[in-house]
Protein backbone atom coordinates (compact mmCIF):
# COMPACT_ATOMS: atom_id res chain seq x y z
CA UNK A 1 0.00 0.00 0.00
CA UNK A 2 1.16 3.54 -0.77
CA UNK A 3 -0.05 6.78 1.03
CA UNK A 4 0.62 9.58 -0.58
CA UNK A 5 1.20 12.30 2.21
CA UNK A 6 1.42 12.75 6.03
CA UNK A 7 -1.26 15.29 6.95
CA UNK A 8 -4.13 13.57 8.91
CA UNK A 9 -5.70 11.75 6.46
CA UNK A 10 -2.53 9.72 5.51
CA UNK A 11 -0.98 8.96 8.70
CA UNK A 12 -4.77 7.93 10.30
CA UNK A 13 -4.87 5.43 7.46
CA UNK A 14 -1.35 4.66 7.85
CA UNK A 15 -1.73 3.65 11.54
CA UNK A 16 -4.89 1.44 11.41
CA UNK A 17 -3.06 -0.38 8.00
CA UNK A 18 -0.06 -1.12 9.66
CA UNK A 19 -1.87 -1.62 12.85
CA UNK A 20 -3.77 -4.62 11.24
CA UNK A 21 -0.28 -5.65 9.52
CA UNK A 22 -0.79 -4.61 6.34
CA UNK A 23 2.75 -3.40 4.31
CA UNK A 24 2.51 0.82 3.74
CA UNK A 25 4.89 3.37 3.22
CA UNK A 26 3.84 6.78 3.65
CA UNK A 27 5.42 9.43 0.94
CA UNK A 28 5.40 12.89 2.08
CA UNK A 29 7.44 15.75 0.06
CA UNK A 30 7.97 18.13 3.46
CA UNK A 31 10.81 16.89 5.85
CA UNK A 32 9.58 15.83 9.39
CA UNK A 33 9.82 19.26 11.34
CA UNK A 34 7.98 20.98 8.80
CA UNK A 35 4.96 18.38 9.06
CA UNK A 36 5.29 18.36 12.97
CA UNK A 37 5.48 22.27 13.35
CA UNK A 38 3.09 23.23 10.60
CA UNK A 39 -0.06 25.48 12.40
CA UNK A 40 -3.72 24.29 10.89
CA UNK A 41 -6.77 23.73 12.18
CA UNK A 42 -7.48 22.30 16.24
CA UNK A 43 -11.10 21.66 16.61
CA UNK A 44 -11.80 17.92 16.55
CA UNK A 45 -15.19 16.66 16.75
CA UNK A 46 -16.44 14.08 19.37
CA UNK A 47 -17.02 11.63 16.29
CA UNK A 48 -13.40 12.19 15.54
CA UNK A 49 -12.27 11.88 19.09
CA UNK A 50 -14.29 8.04 19.08
CA UNK A 51 -12.43 7.35 15.71
CA UNK A 52 -8.49 8.04 17.04
CA UNK A 53 -9.51 6.26 20.15
CA UNK A 54 -10.61 3.29 18.65
CA UNK A 55 -7.93 3.09 17.30
CA UNK A 56 -5.54 3.45 19.99
CA UNK A 57 -4.58 6.95 18.31
CA UNK A 58 -5.60 9.34 21.11
CA UNK A 59 -3.63 9.40 23.90
CA UNK A 60 -1.89 12.77 23.60
CA UNK A 61 -5.18 14.80 22.76
CA UNK A 62 -6.77 12.83 26.17
CA UNK A 63 -4.17 14.27 27.78
CA UNK A 64 -3.60 17.56 26.18
CA UNK A 65 -6.44 18.73 24.45
CA UNK A 66 -9.38 20.56 26.01
CA UNK A 67 -13.20 20.11 26.06
CA UNK A 68 -14.87 23.15 24.06
CA UNK A 69 -18.70 23.32 23.47
CA UNK A 70 -19.46 27.13 23.86
CA UNK A 71 -19.65 29.91 21.10
CA UNK A 72 -20.33 33.22 21.23
CA UNK A 73 -21.97 35.50 18.03
CA UNK A 74 -21.18 39.46 18.29
CA UNK A 75 -23.63 40.87 16.13
CA UNK A 76 -25.51 44.62 14.51
CA UNK A 77 -28.28 43.45 16.54
CA UNK A 78 -26.02 42.65 20.13
CA UNK A 79 -24.24 39.42 21.46
CA UNK A 80 -25.43 35.82 22.41
CA UNK A 81 -23.71 32.42 23.43
CA UNK A 82 -24.91 29.44 22.45
CA UNK A 83 -23.43 26.06 24.57
CA UNK A 84 -23.84 23.88 22.28
CA UNK A 85 -22.43 21.24 23.89
CA UNK A 86 -25.46 20.64 25.65
CA UNK A 87 -27.31 20.89 22.73
CA UNK A 88 -28.39 18.84 19.97
CA UNK A 89 -26.66 15.55 20.45
CA UNK A 90 -25.24 17.05 23.17
CA UNK A 91 -21.22 16.65 21.99
CA UNK A 92 -18.53 19.06 22.74
CA UNK A 93 -14.89 19.35 21.02
CA UNK A 94 -12.09 18.96 21.63
CA UNK A 95 -9.31 21.89 21.45
CA UNK A 96 -5.90 20.04 20.19
CA UNK A 97 -3.58 21.80 17.82
CA UNK A 98 -3.40 19.88 14.13
CA UNK A 99 0.30 19.88 14.19
CA UNK A 100 0.22 17.97 18.01
CA UNK A 101 -2.16 15.38 16.32
CA UNK A 102 0.15 14.78 13.43
CA UNK A 103 2.89 14.36 15.98
CA UNK A 104 1.43 11.70 17.29
CA UNK A 105 0.05 10.19 14.64
CA UNK A 106 3.92 9.97 13.27
CA UNK A 107 5.46 8.60 16.82
CA UNK A 108 2.37 5.81 16.96
CA UNK A 109 2.88 4.88 13.17
CA UNK A 110 6.31 4.52 13.27
CA UNK A 111 6.18 2.93 16.73
CA UNK A 112 3.84 0.47 15.06
CA UNK A 113 6.20 -0.60 12.28
CA UNK A 114 5.12 1.82 9.64
CA UNK A 115 7.49 2.94 6.92
CA UNK A 116 7.95 6.80 5.87
CA UNK A 117 9.93 8.40 3.68
CA UNK A 118 9.73 12.07 3.93
CA UNK A 119 11.21 14.87 1.25
CA UNK A 120 10.21 12.50 -1.81
CA UNK A 121 7.16 14.44 -3.70
CA UNK A 122 5.21 11.96 -5.51
CA UNK A 123 4.85 13.40 -9.05
CA UNK A 124 2.55 11.15 -10.85
CA UNK A 125 0.34 8.26 -10.26
CA UNK A 126 0.23 5.79 -13.61
CA UNK A 127 -1.71 2.58 -14.61
CA UNK A 128 -4.15 3.86 -11.59
CA UNK A 129 -6.47 1.44 -13.89
CA UNK A 130 -4.53 -1.80 -13.27
CA UNK A 131 -3.70 -4.24 -10.00
CA UNK A 132 -0.10 -2.88 -10.25
CA UNK A 133 -0.37 1.14 -9.72
CA UNK A 134 2.58 2.90 -9.88
CA UNK A 135 3.61 5.83 -8.25
CA UNK A 136 6.64 8.28 -10.00
CA UNK A 137 8.72 10.46 -7.81
CA UNK A 138 11.34 12.89 -6.85
CA UNK A 139 13.73 12.75 -3.71
CA UNK A 140 14.93 16.05 -2.51
CA UNK A 141 18.29 15.68 -4.52
CA UNK A 142 16.40 15.73 -7.53
CA UNK A 143 16.58 11.82 -8.27
CA UNK A 144 13.58 10.01 -9.40
CA UNK A 145 11.98 6.81 -8.19
CA UNK A 146 9.05 4.38 -8.78
CA UNK A 147 6.90 2.43 -6.49
CA UNK A 148 4.61 -0.07 -6.76
CA UNK A 149 1.54 -1.40 -5.06
CA UNK A 150 -1.66 -2.92 -4.62
CA UNK A 151 -3.26 0.37 -3.78
CA UNK A 152 -2.89 3.91 -3.95
CA UNK A 153 -4.24 6.51 -0.94
CA UNK A 154 -4.04 10.12 -2.17
CA UNK A 155 -4.04 11.87 1.05
CA UNK A 156 -1.53 14.71 -0.14
CA UNK A 157 -4.35 17.83 -0.09
CA UNK A 158 -5.29 19.87 -3.00
CA UNK A 159 -2.10 20.84 -5.09
CA UNK A 160 -1.01 16.91 -4.67
CA UNK A 161 -0.03 14.67 -7.44
CA UNK A 162 -3.55 12.19 -6.90
CA UNK A 163 -5.63 15.04 -7.98
CA UNK A 164 -3.08 15.49 -10.98
CA UNK A 165 -3.33 11.94 -12.23
CA UNK A 166 -7.23 12.12 -12.69
CA UNK A 167 -8.83 10.44 -15.46
CA UNK A 168 -10.73 12.69 -17.72
CA UNK A 169 -14.26 12.82 -16.70
CA UNK A 170 -13.99 13.49 -13.09
CA UNK A 171 -16.37 15.73 -12.06
CA UNK A 172 -15.43 18.15 -9.88
CA UNK A 173 -18.32 20.21 -7.99
CA UNK A 174 -16.88 23.70 -7.24
CA UNK A 175 -17.89 27.16 -5.18
CA UNK A 176 -15.75 29.90 -4.96
CA UNK A 177 -17.30 31.76 -1.50
CA UNK A 178 -16.19 34.89 -2.70
CA UNK A 179 -14.99 35.17 0.45
CA UNK A 180 -11.45 35.79 1.93
CA UNK A 181 -9.97 35.68 5.23
CA UNK A 182 -6.43 37.39 6.48
CA UNK A 183 -5.68 33.74 9.15
CA UNK A 184 -3.46 34.91 11.94
CA UNK A 185 -1.65 33.41 15.03
CA UNK A 186 -1.02 35.55 17.75
CA UNK A 187 1.61 34.77 20.89
CA UNK A 188 -1.94 35.95 23.16
CA UNK A 189 -4.00 33.56 25.41
CA UNK A 190 -7.77 33.26 23.92
CA UNK A 191 -10.21 36.53 24.85
CA UNK A 192 -12.84 34.72 25.34
CA UNK A 193 -13.69 31.38 26.41
CA UNK A 194 -15.85 30.70 23.63
CA UNK A 195 -15.47 30.49 19.61
CA UNK A 196 -16.12 33.94 18.79
CA UNK A 197 -17.95 34.72 15.66
CA UNK A 198 -18.60 38.76 15.16
CA UNK A 199 -20.54 40.32 11.79
CA UNK A 200 -19.91 43.63 11.40
CA UNK A 201 -19.92 46.14 8.30
CA UNK A 202 -16.08 46.05 7.75
CA UNK A 203 -16.59 42.04 7.57
CA UNK A 204 -16.56 38.61 9.29
CA UNK A 205 -14.09 38.78 12.50
CA UNK A 206 -13.14 35.32 14.16
CA UNK A 207 -11.81 34.31 17.87
CA UNK A 208 -10.60 30.13 18.38
CA UNK A 209 -8.09 29.14 21.01
CA UNK A 210 -5.45 26.62 20.41
CA UNK A 211 -3.36 26.86 23.58
CA UNK A 212 -3.10 28.81 26.24
CA UNK A 213 -1.10 31.26 24.80
CA UNK A 214 -2.10 30.84 21.17
CA UNK A 215 -4.88 32.01 19.74
CA UNK A 216 -6.19 32.32 16.26
CA UNK A 217 -7.85 35.00 14.61
CA UNK A 218 -9.19 35.32 11.46
CA UNK A 219 -10.31 38.98 9.65
CA UNK A 220 -12.43 38.88 6.52
CA UNK A 221 -10.40 41.07 3.69
CA UNK A 222 -10.74 42.14 -0.04
CA UNK A 223 -9.63 39.55 -2.10
CA UNK A 224 -6.08 39.55 -3.10
CA UNK A 225 -5.23 41.59 -0.05
CA UNK A 226 -1.44 40.60 0.71
CA UNK A 227 -1.11 38.49 4.28
CA UNK A 228 1.39 41.21 5.02
CA UNK A 229 -0.82 44.55 4.12
CA UNK A 230 -2.05 45.39 7.34
CA UNK A 231 0.54 46.15 10.47
CA UNK A 232 0.00 44.28 13.74
CA UNK A 233 -1.63 47.73 15.26
CA UNK A 234 -4.23 47.41 12.72
CA UNK A 235 -4.79 44.19 12.46
CA UNK A 236 -5.66 44.78 16.67
CA UNK A 237 -7.87 47.57 16.43
CA UNK A 238 -9.60 46.22 13.72
CA UNK A 239 -10.20 42.93 15.69
CA UNK A 240 -11.14 44.48 18.41
CA UNK A 241 -13.77 47.20 16.10
CA UNK A 242 -15.11 44.11 14.70
CA UNK A 243 -15.53 42.30 17.93
CA UNK A 244 -16.84 44.93 19.58
CA UNK A 245 -14.30 45.47 22.57
CA UNK A 246 -15.37 48.46 23.72
CA UNK A 247 -19.01 47.24 24.52
CA UNK A 248 -17.49 43.70 25.35
CA UNK A 249 -14.30 44.10 26.20
CA UNK A 250 -10.69 44.14 25.12
CA UNK A 251 -9.11 41.64 23.35
CA UNK A 252 -5.46 40.11 24.88
CA UNK A 253 -3.04 41.71 22.33
CA UNK A 254 0.28 39.74 21.40
CA UNK A 255 3.21 39.13 19.06
CA UNK A 256 1.10 37.96 15.29
CA UNK A 257 3.26 34.65 14.27
CA UNK A 258 2.00 33.77 11.52
CA UNK A 259 -0.71 35.03 8.58
CA UNK A 260 -1.79 33.39 5.62
CA UNK A 261 -4.69 34.23 3.23
CA UNK A 262 -7.63 31.94 2.77
CA UNK A 263 -9.56 32.40 -0.25
CA UNK A 264 -12.90 30.54 0.92
CA UNK A 265 -13.86 27.41 -1.55
CA UNK A 266 -15.38 24.46 -1.66
CA UNK A 267 -15.10 21.77 -3.75
CA UNK A 268 -15.59 17.22 -3.95
CA UNK A 269 -14.69 15.42 -6.33
CA UNK A 270 -16.49 12.69 -7.74
CA UNK A 271 -15.98 9.69 -7.62
CA UNK A 272 -13.08 9.60 -4.86
CA UNK A 273 -12.41 5.94 -6.29
CA UNK A 274 -10.28 5.50 -9.98
CA UNK A 275 -9.31 2.03 -10.19
CA UNK A 276 -6.51 1.55 -7.72
CA UNK A 277 -6.41 4.99 -6.83
CA UNK A 278 -8.57 6.41 -3.77
CA UNK A 279 -8.68 10.25 -2.62
CA UNK A 280 -9.21 11.34 1.12
CA UNK A 281 -9.18 14.22 2.73
CA UNK A 282 -8.89 17.62 1.37
CA UNK A 283 -7.26 15.71 -2.17
CA UNK A 284 -11.23 14.56 -2.21
CA UNK A 285 -13.03 17.30 -1.12
CA UNK A 286 -11.77 20.59 -0.27
CA UNK A 287 -14.29 22.26 2.66
CA UNK A 288 -14.11 26.02 3.54
CA UNK A 289 -12.99 26.86 7.10
CA UNK A 290 -15.57 28.38 8.73
CA UNK A 291 -17.56 25.08 10.68
CA UNK A 292 -13.45 23.45 11.36
CA UNK A 293 -14.51 20.32 9.33
CA UNK A 294 -11.50 19.74 6.96
CA UNK A 295 -9.58 17.15 9.20
CA UNK A 296 -12.41 15.76 10.67
CA UNK A 297 -13.82 14.50 7.23
CA UNK A 298 -10.39 13.22 6.84
CA UNK A 299 -9.94 11.28 9.99
CA UNK A 300 -13.44 9.23 8.97
CA UNK A 301 -12.58 9.18 5.04
CA UNK A 302 -9.51 7.63 6.14
CA UNK A 303 -10.79 5.35 8.76
CA UNK A 304 -13.50 4.19 6.32
CA UNK A 305 -10.84 3.68 3.70
CA UNK A 306 -8.47 1.87 6.09
CA UNK A 307 -11.26 -0.68 7.19
CA UNK A 308 -12.63 -1.48 3.23
CA UNK A 309 -8.89 -2.24 2.24
CA UNK A 310 -8.22 -4.55 5.74
CA UNK A 311 -11.32 -6.47 4.66
CA UNK A 312 -9.89 -6.61 0.65
CA UNK A 313 -6.14 -7.29 1.88
CA UNK A 314 -6.88 -9.79 4.29
CA UNK A 315 -10.30 -11.21 3.43
CA UNK A 316 -10.66 -10.41 -0.50
CA UNK A 317 -13.87 -8.88 0.37
CA UNK A 318 -13.96 -6.12 -1.90
CA UNK A 319 -17.40 -4.69 -0.56
CA UNK A 320 -15.97 -1.67 1.28
CA UNK A 321 -13.32 -0.37 -1.61
CA UNK A 322 -16.24 -0.80 -4.56
CA UNK A 323 -18.43 1.59 -2.21
CA UNK A 324 -15.99 3.68 -1.12
CA UNK A 325 -17.13 6.46 -2.49
CA UNK A 326 -20.76 6.17 -2.18
CA UNK A 327 -20.44 5.62 1.85
CA UNK A 328 -18.00 9.02 1.87
CA UNK A 329 -20.01 10.78 -0.81
CA UNK A 330 -23.05 12.00 1.67
CA UNK A 331 -20.78 13.03 4.79
CA UNK A 332 -19.03 15.27 2.39
CA UNK A 333 -22.46 17.07 1.44
CA UNK A 334 -23.48 17.34 4.79
CA UNK A 335 -20.63 19.03 5.79
CA UNK A 336 -20.26 20.64 2.84
CA UNK A 337 -23.81 22.06 3.12
CA UNK A 338 -23.42 23.30 7.33
CA UNK A 339 -20.33 25.03 6.04
CA UNK A 340 -21.51 26.49 3.34
CA UNK A 341 -24.76 27.88 5.62
CA UNK A 342 -22.14 29.11 8.12
CA UNK A 343 -20.49 30.92 5.45
CA UNK A 344 -23.75 32.87 4.77
CA UNK A 345 -24.61 33.21 8.50
CA UNK A 346 -21.10 35.31 8.80
CA UNK A 347 -20.77 37.30 5.45
CA UNK A 348 -22.72 39.63 3.21
CA UNK A 349 -22.07 42.19 0.67
CA UNK A 350 -20.89 45.23 1.56
CA UNK A 351 -22.89 47.32 -0.70
CA UNK A 352 -25.58 49.47 -0.11
CA UNK A 353 -27.80 48.93 -3.20
CA UNK A 354 -30.86 46.69 -2.92
CA UNK A 355 -29.52 43.47 -3.75
CA UNK A 356 -27.19 43.69 -1.10
CA UNK A 357 -29.71 45.53 2.07
CA UNK A 358 -31.59 42.32 1.10
CA UNK A 359 -29.17 39.72 1.61
CA UNK A 360 -27.80 41.26 4.56
CA UNK A 361 -31.15 41.34 6.44
CA UNK A 362 -31.42 37.57 5.34
CA UNK A 363 -28.35 36.85 7.27
CA UNK A 364 -29.78 39.02 10.64
CA UNK A 365 -33.19 37.18 10.51
CA UNK A 366 -30.49 34.11 10.37
CA UNK A 367 -28.85 34.97 13.12
CA UNK A 368 -32.23 35.89 15.13
CA UNK A 369 -33.43 32.51 14.58
CA UNK A 370 -30.40 30.96 15.78
CA UNK A 371 -31.02 33.22 19.04
CA UNK A 372 -34.35 32.47 19.60
CA UNK A 373 -35.14 28.89 18.71
CA UNK A 374 -34.21 26.05 20.54
CA UNK A 375 -34.81 23.76 17.65
CA UNK A 376 -32.73 25.76 15.21
CA UNK A 377 -29.89 26.01 18.32
CA UNK A 378 -30.05 22.04 18.38
CA UNK A 379 -30.23 20.95 14.42
CA UNK A 380 -26.77 23.98 15.07
CA UNK A 381 -24.96 22.13 17.79
CA UNK A 382 -25.11 18.51 15.76
CA UNK A 383 -24.11 19.86 12.77
CA UNK A 384 -21.85 21.98 14.20
CA UNK A 385 -19.96 19.61 16.01
CA UNK A 386 -21.12 16.44 13.77
CA UNK A 387 -19.34 14.79 10.75
N1 LIG B 1 3.79 14.15 -2.71
C1 LIG B 1 3.90 13.81 -1.39
N2 LIG B 1 3.32 14.52 -0.40
C2 LIG B 1 2.60 15.59 -0.75
C3 LIG B 1 2.44 15.99 -2.10
C4 LIG B 1 3.07 15.22 -3.10
N3 LIG B 1 2.98 15.53 -4.40
N4 LIG B 1 1.65 17.09 -2.12
C5 LIG B 1 1.34 17.36 -0.85
N5 LIG B 1 1.90 16.46 -0.02
C6 LIG B 1 1.77 16.38 1.44
C7 LIG B 1 1.78 17.71 2.16
O1 LIG B 1 3.10 18.15 2.42
C8 LIG B 1 1.01 17.38 3.43
O2 LIG B 1 1.87 16.93 4.45
O3 LIG B 1 0.49 15.84 1.72
C9 LIG B 1 0.10 16.24 3.02
C10 LIG B 1 -1.38 16.64 3.01
O4 LIG B 1 -1.78 16.94 4.32
P1 LIG B 1 -2.96 17.98 4.64
O5 LIG B 1 -2.84 19.16 3.75
O6 LIG B 1 -2.97 18.19 6.11
O7 LIG B 1 -4.28 17.22 4.16
P2 LIG B 1 -5.17 16.09 4.84
O8 LIG B 1 -4.38 15.05 5.52
O9 LIG B 1 -6.14 15.73 3.78
O10 LIG B 1 -5.92 16.88 6.01
C11 LIG B 1 -7.00 17.71 5.70
O11 LIG B 1 -6.61 19.08 7.73
O12 LIG B 1 -5.82 21.14 8.51
C12 LIG B 1 -6.87 20.45 8.03
O13 LIG B 1 -8.26 21.96 7.15
C13 LIG B 1 -7.18 21.14 6.81
O14 LIG B 1 -8.80 20.24 5.50
C14 LIG B 1 -7.47 20.08 5.90
C15 LIG B 1 -7.35 18.80 6.65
Amino acid sequence: MVVLGAGPAGLVLGNILVDRGIDCVVLERAERTHVQTRARAGFLAAGTVRILARHGLDEGLRRHGRTHGTCEFRTEDGRFRLDYSGLGQGDPHTVYPQQDLVTDLLARYLERGGRIRFGTEAVAVRAADSDRPEVDVREADGRSGLWRARYVAGCDGRHGAARRSLPAGTVRHHRDHGVTWLGLLAEAPPSLDAVGYATHEHGFAGHMARTSDITRYYLQCERGTPADAWSEEYIWDELELRMRAREYGPLRRGRVVHRSVVDLESDVLEPLRHGALFLVGDAAGLISPSAAKGANLAVLEASILAHALIDDLTAGDSEGVDTYSARCLPHIWRAQEFSHWMIGLLHGPSGADGESLFHNSLRRARLTSLRTSRSQQDWFAEHYVGV
